[in-house]
């Protein structure tokens, strides 16, 4: 799971405008590129408009998913859980590249692969928005002339997207074969196994699984626990299978914005998720056991035994009013720097090698701060020229005498400051040998601080 490694102002100097502009509310800009969808939407429908640009602009919205998802993913996900409004051909999109994004980092897919899967999953269904919004609220199944529309959404969305300019193939193939299914059975070509390119894959088992969690008009949203059951059961595809694997472990058992009851009878919403302990999620109360509201959402962590999460409860059942924004400290205020880090924090002066997964560049850092989740890395002007933003490197340093090799790790973003880089880190799928020792090292320091 890719895990927040410093709540500094990590933000690169070409990063995109629409994220510069609203970067201190990831939900709010989820909004916006919610509301721009829908402007191209209403663009297509007209048919006399040209949209220019219209690669260009999608790519930059696919950059600025890849910052949301970044800046504070867990409130995302909490939003997306929580959320059950309606414009849902604008929502769903949206929503799906998202979560496409956080699980095509944990399949270690490479940033160019990612933006095309993300402009995938933004345009997949644009040939059939108002055909979508009619069906999400038909009690009936789809007519024939429905049915037809859906049968041939993929190619008429290629062949829209190739008119307004689209060249990328993998963009183009992740819409096209969206509806494909490794057993043959999808549609439109019944491609199987192999055949099918894993970006249209991924989109279309996060299809699977958003369409459940939202409800419809002939039955309620269905929980993430089951839907994820019912895709495991269904996909006997091993590398369907990895997907949703990954699906589950960066949403956790309870991905953020669950409700869930509490042993001591609490009720509350899952704010963020342990990676150590996936069933042992951070919960905000937001109802007392006397059935009353706390005056401000209470913390509680149910690894302890008083708080376990006992029941998980549809969203339509929890009849509770939350404010997302309070709950995960976007309210009144801003949310500061202790909330944001899901890991206590050591400072550290610990000299490391870097090198790159794919050029095997050797760069020598020094660690100033270190987490479970990753750490903060100074590097001097001159050899921070060679470290690249979102590339992958294998970490050597030498902790409480001992020499840990190969730790695999992700740069994630850089601030200079006093003549040096510094870079914000994540480990990535660190051996249960090695995060032991960490937190063993890290345990230590903070006793002693
Ligand atoms: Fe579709």
């Amino acid at each position: 799971m890719d895990n927040y490694t410093d709540s500094g102002s990590f933000v690169r100097e070409n990063v995109v405008n629409e994220y510069s502009r609203k970067k201190e509310n990831p939900y709010d800009l989820v909004l916006f590129l919610q509301r721009k969808l829908s402007n191209w939407y209403k663009t297509i429908s007209a048919s006399t408009v040209e949209l220019r640009n219209f690669p260009k602009r999608v790519i930059e919205s696919a950059k600025t998913i890849q910052k949301i998802c970044m800046e504070d993913y867990s409130f995302v996900v909490g939003c997306i859980h929580m959320s059950q409004e309606v414009n849902y051909s604008v929502k769903h999109p949206i929503q799906t590249a998202i979560i496409c994004e956080i699980i095509a980092k944990e399949l270690l897919i490479e940033s160019d692969k990612r933006l095309s899967l993300i402009c995938g999953a933004i345009t997949m269904n644009m040939a059939m928005k108002e055909t979508q919004d009619v069906l999400y609220k038909q009690i009936n199944q789809p007519y024939d002339d429905q049915k037809e529309i859906i049968y041939n959404h993929p190619a008429l969305c290629i062949n829209l997207l190739k008119q307004y300019g689209v060249e990328d193939s993998l963009w183009l193939d992740t819409v096209y074969q969206h509806h494909e299914n490794a057993n043959g059975y999808g549609y439109p070509q019944r491609l199987k196994g192999r055949r099918i390119v894993d970006t249209a894959r991924i989109v279309n088992i996060v299809d699977h699984y958003l369409v459940g969690i939202s409800a419809r008009a002939y039955r309620p949203a269905l929980l993430p626990q089951h839907i994820i059951r019912k895709l495991y059961a269904e996909r006997k595809d091993p590398i369907d299978k990895r997907i949703i694997f990954s699906l589950v472990k960066t949403l956790g058992i309870y991905p953020p914005g669950t409700y869930v009851k509490l042993k001591n009878n609490e009720l509350g919403v899952v704010i963020s998720n342990c990676e150590l302990e996936a069933d042992k999620p951070i919960v905000y109360t937001v109802l007392r056991s006397n059935g009353k509201l706390p005056s401000s959402p209470i913390k509680r962590d149910t690894a302890i035994s008083e708080y376990t999460v006992v029941e998980v409860i549809p969203p339509d059942n929890f009849k509770v009013g939350i404010n997302p924004y309070l709950l995960w400290g976007y309210g009144a205020f801003k949310q500061n720097k202790y909330c944001r880090r899901k890991f206590k924090r050591v400072k550290t002066k610990i000299a490391a090698t870097i090198i790159e997964k794919k050029s095997h560049l050797k760069s020598e850092v020094v660690l100033i701060n270190m987490s479970e989740g990753g750490c903060l890395i100074r590097a001097e002007r001159g050899v921070a020229n060679g470290i690249n933003i979102d590339s992958l490197y294998y970490m050597d340093m030498t902790l409480m005498n001992k020499v840990l090799k190969n730790i695999q790790c992700r740069i994630r973003h850089y601030k200079e400051l006093d003549g040096a880089v510094l870079f914000g880190t994540s480990f990535v799928q660190l051996e249960a040998g090695v995060r032991e020792f960490i937190k063993m090292f890290l345990d230590r320091a903070y006793t002693t601080i």
